[in-house]
Protein backbone atom coordinates (compact mmCIF):
# COMPACT_ATOMS: atom_id res chain seq x y z
CA UNK A 1 0.00 0.00 0.00
CA UNK A 2 3.19 2.33 1.27
CA UNK A 3 4.31 1.44 -2.67
CA UNK A 4 1.39 2.08 -4.08
CA UNK A 5 0.73 5.75 -2.67
CA UNK A 6 3.97 6.59 -3.72
CA UNK A 7 3.78 6.18 -7.31
CA UNK A 8 0.35 7.56 -7.28
CA UNK A 9 1.09 10.42 -10.20
CA UNK A 10 -1.56 13.33 -10.39
CA UNK A 11 -2.64 13.39 -14.52
CA UNK A 12 -5.80 16.70 -14.07
CA UNK A 13 -2.94 19.14 -14.74
CA UNK A 14 -0.57 18.89 -18.05
CA UNK A 15 1.80 21.12 -16.89
CA UNK A 16 2.77 18.96 -14.40
CA UNK A 17 5.26 16.11 -15.19
CA UNK A 18 4.37 12.73 -14.28
CA UNK A 19 7.42 11.57 -13.62
CA UNK A 20 10.39 13.68 -12.01
CA UNK A 21 13.94 12.10 -12.41
CA UNK A 22 16.21 13.55 -9.78
CA UNK A 23 18.77 15.15 -11.39
CA UNK A 24 21.59 12.86 -8.94
CA UNK A 25 24.43 10.81 -10.85
CA UNK A 26 24.26 7.26 -10.03
CA UNK A 27 26.60 5.93 -7.37
CA UNK A 28 30.13 4.86 -8.04
CA UNK A 29 29.78 2.62 -5.93
CA UNK A 30 26.80 0.48 -7.87
CA UNK A 31 29.54 -0.17 -10.96
CA UNK A 32 32.73 -2.21 -9.01
CA UNK A 33 35.81 -2.35 -11.60
CA UNK A 34 34.37 -0.28 -14.20
CA UNK A 35 35.89 3.39 -12.12
CA UNK A 36 38.90 4.86 -12.69
CA UNK A 37 39.69 7.95 -11.01
CA UNK A 38 39.93 11.29 -12.53
CA UNK A 39 43.40 12.60 -11.97
CA UNK A 40 46.21 10.89 -12.72
CA UNK A 41 44.24 8.20 -14.61
CA UNK A 42 41.89 9.34 -17.40
CA UNK A 43 43.30 12.51 -17.18
CA UNK A 44 46.31 10.57 -18.85
CA UNK A 45 44.62 9.01 -21.00
CA UNK A 46 43.47 11.51 -22.30
CA UNK A 47 46.49 13.16 -23.03
CA UNK A 48 47.92 10.96 -24.29
CA UNK A 49 45.77 10.80 -26.96
CA UNK A 50 45.90 14.50 -27.42
CA UNK A 51 49.78 14.15 -27.66
CA UNK A 52 49.45 11.48 -30.32
CA UNK A 53 46.66 13.75 -32.41
CA UNK A 54 49.38 16.61 -32.26
CA UNK A 55 52.03 14.84 -33.26
CA UNK A 56 50.18 13.52 -36.07
CA UNK A 57 49.41 16.69 -37.22
CA UNK A 58 52.91 18.18 -36.75
CA UNK A 59 54.08 14.94 -39.08
CA UNK A 60 51.49 16.03 -41.73
CA UNK A 61 52.40 19.60 -42.07
CA UNK A 62 56.14 18.81 -42.16
CA UNK A 63 55.13 15.87 -44.69
CA UNK A 64 53.03 18.11 -46.83
CA UNK A 65 53.71 21.63 -45.83
CA UNK A 66 50.32 23.57 -47.31
CA UNK A 67 50.27 24.47 -51.33
CA UNK A 68 50.85 28.16 -51.23
CA UNK A 69 50.13 29.76 -54.82
CA UNK A 70 51.67 32.25 -56.68
CA UNK A 71 52.01 35.94 -55.82
CA UNK A 72 48.72 38.08 -56.87
CA UNK A 73 48.73 39.58 -60.20
CA UNK A 74 46.12 41.92 -61.36
CA UNK A 75 46.94 42.06 -64.56
CA UNK A 76 46.05 38.21 -64.71
CA UNK A 77 43.01 37.96 -66.24
CA UNK A 78 43.01 34.36 -67.01
CA UNK A 79 43.18 33.72 -63.31
CA UNK A 80 40.33 30.85 -62.06
CA UNK A 81 39.95 31.94 -58.54
CA UNK A 82 39.03 28.19 -56.71
CA UNK A 83 37.53 28.36 -53.11
CA UNK A 84 39.28 26.85 -50.37
CA UNK A 85 38.37 22.89 -50.08
CA UNK A 86 36.19 23.15 -47.56
CA UNK A 87 33.96 25.14 -49.69
CA UNK A 88 34.47 23.39 -52.97
CA UNK A 89 31.13 21.24 -52.67
CA UNK A 90 29.08 24.22 -52.07
CA UNK A 91 30.69 26.10 -55.30
CA UNK A 92 30.56 22.75 -57.02
CA UNK A 93 26.34 22.77 -56.22
CA UNK A 94 26.06 26.38 -58.09
CA UNK A 95 26.90 25.15 -61.14
CA UNK A 96 24.51 22.78 -61.77
CA UNK A 97 20.99 24.36 -63.48
CA UNK A 98 18.93 23.35 -60.27
CA UNK A 99 20.89 25.71 -58.22
CA UNK A 100 21.85 28.33 -60.44
CA UNK A 101 20.25 31.48 -62.49
CA UNK A 102 16.48 31.26 -61.81
CA UNK A 103 17.42 28.89 -58.91
CA UNK A 104 20.31 30.34 -57.25
CA UNK A 105 17.98 31.49 -54.28
CA UNK A 106 17.66 27.70 -53.86
CA UNK A 107 21.97 26.79 -54.29
CA UNK A 108 22.73 29.89 -52.24
CA UNK A 109 20.11 29.59 -49.19
CA UNK A 110 17.59 26.78 -49.09
CA UNK A 111 19.88 24.20 -49.66
CA UNK A 112 22.65 25.08 -47.49
CA UNK A 113 20.14 26.47 -44.99
CA UNK A 114 18.16 23.08 -45.06
CA UNK A 115 21.41 21.17 -44.31
CA UNK A 116 22.98 22.87 -41.59
CA UNK A 117 19.19 24.27 -40.09
CA UNK A 118 18.64 20.39 -39.73
CA UNK A 119 22.17 19.50 -38.47
CA UNK A 120 21.56 22.40 -35.98
CA UNK A 121 18.18 21.28 -34.93
CA UNK A 122 19.32 17.68 -34.50
CA UNK A 123 19.55 17.07 -30.97
CA UNK A 124 15.88 18.25 -30.89
CA UNK A 125 14.28 16.83 -34.01
CA UNK A 126 16.31 13.32 -33.27
CA UNK A 127 15.89 12.42 -29.60
CA UNK A 128 15.61 8.90 -30.21
CA UNK A 129 18.01 7.58 -26.95
CA UNK A 130 19.09 4.51 -29.14
CA UNK A 131 22.82 5.34 -29.96
CA UNK A 132 23.67 2.12 -32.19
CA UNK A 133 23.79 4.08 -36.09
CA UNK A 134 22.07 0.92 -37.46
CA UNK A 135 18.94 1.71 -34.93
CA UNK A 136 18.57 5.19 -36.00
CA UNK A 137 17.90 4.71 -39.67
CA UNK A 138 17.00 8.46 -40.88
CA UNK A 139 19.73 10.04 -38.87
CA UNK A 140 22.38 7.88 -40.22
CA UNK A 141 20.78 7.97 -43.57
CA UNK A 142 20.59 11.48 -43.78
CA UNK A 143 24.27 11.92 -42.62
CA UNK A 144 25.14 9.14 -45.17
CA UNK A 145 23.65 10.75 -48.16
CA UNK A 146 24.92 14.12 -46.80
CA UNK A 147 28.41 13.10 -46.66
CA UNK A 148 28.43 11.06 -50.19
CA UNK A 149 27.42 14.31 -51.87
CA UNK A 150 29.93 16.57 -50.30
CA UNK A 151 32.58 13.52 -51.21
CA UNK A 152 30.82 13.41 -54.66
CA UNK A 153 30.59 17.52 -55.13
CA UNK A 154 34.13 18.43 -54.06
CA UNK A 155 35.81 15.84 -55.61
CA UNK A 156 33.69 16.75 -59.50
CA UNK A 157 34.95 20.28 -58.43
CA UNK A 158 38.41 19.88 -58.37
CA UNK A 159 38.14 17.05 -61.15
CA UNK A 160 36.22 19.59 -63.40
CA UNK A 161 38.84 22.40 -62.65
CA UNK A 162 41.72 20.55 -63.83
CA UNK A 163 40.09 19.86 -66.69
CA UNK A 164 39.50 23.12 -67.94
CA UNK A 165 42.75 24.58 -66.34
CA UNK A 166 44.63 21.75 -66.83
CA UNK A 167 48.25 23.40 -66.18
CA UNK A 168 46.55 26.07 -63.42
CA UNK A 169 46.92 23.08 -60.78
CA UNK A 170 50.72 22.59 -60.82
CA UNK A 171 51.20 26.41 -60.28
CA UNK A 172 48.42 25.71 -57.94
CA UNK A 173 45.80 27.50 -59.26
CA UNK A 174 47.55 30.88 -59.84
CA UNK A 175 49.29 32.28 -62.64
CA UNK A 176 48.06 32.42 -66.17
CA UNK A 177 48.15 28.58 -66.83
CA UNK A 178 50.45 27.78 -68.71
CA UNK A 179 54.00 26.33 -68.69
CA UNK A 180 54.79 27.84 -72.48
CA UNK A 181 54.31 31.27 -71.21
CA UNK A 182 56.67 31.28 -68.41
CA UNK A 183 58.06 34.46 -69.59
CA UNK A 184 61.35 35.14 -70.18
CA UNK A 185 63.14 37.93 -67.83
CA UNK A 186 61.70 41.44 -70.07
CA UNK A 187 65.01 43.31 -71.47
CA UNK A 188 64.20 46.71 -70.30
CA UNK A 189 67.08 48.04 -73.19
CA UNK A 190 64.59 46.11 -75.71
CA UNK A 191 62.68 48.50 -78.33
CA UNK A 192 60.24 46.59 -80.50
CA UNK A 193 59.65 47.90 -84.29
CA UNK A 194 57.54 50.44 -85.22
CA UNK A 195 55.84 47.10 -86.60
CA UNK A 196 54.63 45.71 -83.34
CA UNK A 197 54.03 49.53 -81.93
CA UNK A 198 51.24 49.40 -84.79
CA UNK A 199 49.21 46.51 -82.97
CA UNK A 200 47.82 48.13 -80.23
CA UNK A 201 45.49 45.35 -79.49
CA UNK A 202 48.79 43.06 -79.17
CA UNK A 203 50.52 45.46 -76.78
CA UNK A 204 47.79 45.69 -74.27
CA UNK A 205 48.81 42.24 -73.59
CA UNK A 206 52.27 41.84 -74.44
CA UNK A 207 53.64 44.81 -73.34
CA UNK A 208 54.82 48.09 -75.41
CA UNK A 209 58.35 46.87 -75.90
CA UNK A 210 56.87 42.83 -75.83
CA UNK A 211 58.36 43.19 -72.43
CA UNK A 212 54.90 40.94 -70.86
CA UNK A 213 52.19 41.62 -69.26
CA UNK A 214 49.14 39.17 -69.38
CA UNK A 215 50.61 37.70 -71.98
CA UNK A 216 54.05 36.93 -71.96
CA UNK A 217 57.34 38.01 -72.82
CA UNK A 218 57.92 37.92 -77.00
CA UNK A 219 61.34 39.60 -76.68
CA UNK A 220 63.34 36.44 -78.12
CA UNK A 221 60.01 34.58 -79.52
CA UNK A 222 62.36 34.04 -83.03
CA UNK A 223 64.27 31.52 -80.96
CA UNK A 224 60.83 29.42 -80.31
CA UNK A 225 58.62 30.18 -83.48
CA UNK A 226 59.63 30.64 -87.11
CA UNK A 227 57.11 32.87 -89.05
CA UNK A 228 54.98 30.52 -90.34
CA UNK A 229 54.40 29.40 -86.39
CA UNK A 230 53.89 33.22 -85.40
CA UNK A 231 51.43 34.12 -87.89
CA UNK A 232 49.51 30.58 -87.21
CA UNK A 233 49.43 31.55 -83.24
CA UNK A 234 48.17 35.38 -84.13
CA UNK A 235 45.43 33.81 -87.09
CA UNK A 236 44.19 31.24 -84.36
CA UNK A 237 45.31 32.33 -81.50
CA UNK A 238 46.74 30.31 -78.42
CA UNK A 239 45.24 28.42 -75.27
CA UNK A 240 44.74 30.05 -73.24
CA UNK A 241 44.37 33.72 -72.89
CA UNK A 242 45.71 34.01 -76.32
CA UNK A 243 42.99 35.26 -78.51
CA UNK A 244 42.78 34.97 -82.42
CA UNK A 245 41.62 37.01 -85.22
CA UNK A 246 43.06 40.68 -83.76
CA UNK A 247 45.26 41.14 -86.91
CA UNK A 248 42.40 40.53 -90.14
CA UNK A 249 44.74 41.45 -92.75
CA UNK A 250 46.93 38.38 -94.28
CA UNK A 251 49.93 41.14 -95.20
CA UNK A 252 50.23 42.83 -92.22
CA UNK A 253 49.79 39.53 -90.25
CA UNK A 254 52.60 38.28 -92.09
CA UNK A 255 54.80 41.48 -91.82
CA UNK A 256 54.72 41.24 -87.66
CA UNK A 257 55.37 37.63 -88.07
CA UNK A 258 58.22 37.97 -89.99
CA UNK A 259 59.55 40.78 -88.11
CA UNK A 260 59.13 38.67 -85.08
CA UNK A 261 60.80 35.62 -86.11
CA UNK A 262 63.98 37.56 -86.36
CA UNK A 263 63.78 38.44 -82.18
CA UNK A 264 66.29 35.98 -80.65
C1 LIG B 1 44.06 39.25 -74.41
C2 LIG B 1 45.48 39.36 -74.27
C3 LIG B 1 46.34 39.10 -75.49
C4 LIG B 1 46.34 39.79 -76.66
C5 LIG B 1 45.47 40.98 -77.07
C6 LIG B 1 47.38 39.20 -77.46
N1 LIG B 1 47.97 38.17 -76.78
FE1 LIG B 1 49.46 36.99 -77.48
N2 LIG B 1 49.30 35.85 -75.83
C7 LIG B 1 48.48 36.08 -74.77
C8 LIG B 1 48.66 35.04 -73.80
C9 LIG B 1 47.96 34.93 -72.46
C10 LIG B 1 49.60 34.16 -74.37
C11 LIG B 1 50.10 32.87 -73.73
C12 LIG B 1 49.37 31.70 -74.29
C13 LIG B 1 49.95 30.44 -73.69
O1 LIG B 1 49.69 30.22 -72.54
O2 LIG B 1 50.67 29.76 -74.41
C14 LIG B 1 49.98 34.69 -75.63
C15 LIG B 1 50.90 34.10 -76.46
C16 LIG B 1 51.36 34.66 -77.60
C17 LIG B 1 52.39 34.08 -78.43
C18 LIG B 1 53.09 32.76 -78.19
C19 LIG B 1 54.07 32.90 -77.06
C20 LIG B 1 54.70 31.61 -76.67
O3 LIG B 1 55.74 31.66 -76.04
O4 LIG B 1 54.14 30.55 -76.97
C21 LIG B 1 52.58 34.93 -79.47
C22 LIG B 1 53.58 34.78 -80.59
C23 LIG B 1 51.67 36.03 -79.29
N3 LIG B 1 50.94 35.84 -78.15
C24 LIG B 1 51.57 37.10 -80.14
C25 LIG B 1 50.56 38.04 -80.08
C26 LIG B 1 50.31 39.03 -81.09
C27 LIG B 1 51.15 39.23 -82.34
C28 LIG B 1 49.22 39.72 -80.71
C29 LIG B 1 48.49 40.83 -81.45
C30 LIG B 1 47.88 40.40 -82.67
C31 LIG B 1 48.80 39.20 -79.43
N4 LIG B 1 49.64 38.18 -79.08
C32 LIG B 1 47.72 39.67 -78.72
C33 LIG B 1 47.64 37.16 -74.60
C34 LIG B 1 47.36 38.08 -75.59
Amino acid sequence: MAKQEKDATFVGDSRVSAKRIPNISPSYSDFPGKTEPFWPNFLLKEWMVAAVCLVGFLVLTVSHPSPLTDKANPNDTSFVPLPDWYFLFLYQMLKYPWAAGDWVVFGTIVVPGVAFGALLLAPWLDTSKERRPSKRPVATGLMMTALVGIFYLTWAADHEHSLNHPSSKDSGGAGHGSSAAAPAPADSSFTADAVWKAQTSCMGCHGKNMEGGMGPNLQKIGEKYDATQIADIIKNGKAPGMPGGLIKDDAEIAKLAEYMATLK
